[in-house]
């Protein structure tokens, strides 16, 4: 899949790295010159990623490293105060993210790779 004009798309890992609400894979983005920590999961079948900062305070969320879902694996939680989140859309679900939801980074997984598409120069 040629990325569209205008976008670039960034190897992350190999799509056999995620497993079904397995551990995340951690990676870095450059946004605005920072470069800001990431994380991909693997949700009902589809990949997500968004930037690895908490809505309610902005700290990583992983209880251990690439910890990021809940003990039931239907949540992503915060490790700080337990914000909930949901995997497919980083919609703020309870706690104290208030309403305010995660960064959504687009991904594309294709030929076992997954992908992350970045804006162009
Ligand atoms: S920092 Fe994440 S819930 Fe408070």
């Amino acid at each position: 899949m040629a990325a569209a004009a205008g976008l670039n798309q960034r190897l992350i890992c190999a799509g056999d790295a995620l497993q079904e609400k397995g551990p995340g894979l951690r990676f870095t983005v450059e946004r605005h010159g920072v470069s800001e920590p990431a994380f991909v999961v693997r949700f009902r079948g589809q990949v997500h990623a968004y930037l690895n900062r908490c809505a309610h305070v902005p700290v990583q969320m992983d209880w251990q490293q690439g910890e990021f879902f809940d003990h039931s694996g239907l949540y992503l939680i915060c490790a700080t105060h337990g914000a909930l989140y949901a995997p497919e859309s980083g919609r703020c679900l309870g706690g104290r993210c208030n309403g305010k939801g995660l960064f959504a980074l687009t991904v594309a997984e294709h030929d076992g790779q997954v992908f992350l598409i970045e804006e162009g120069d």
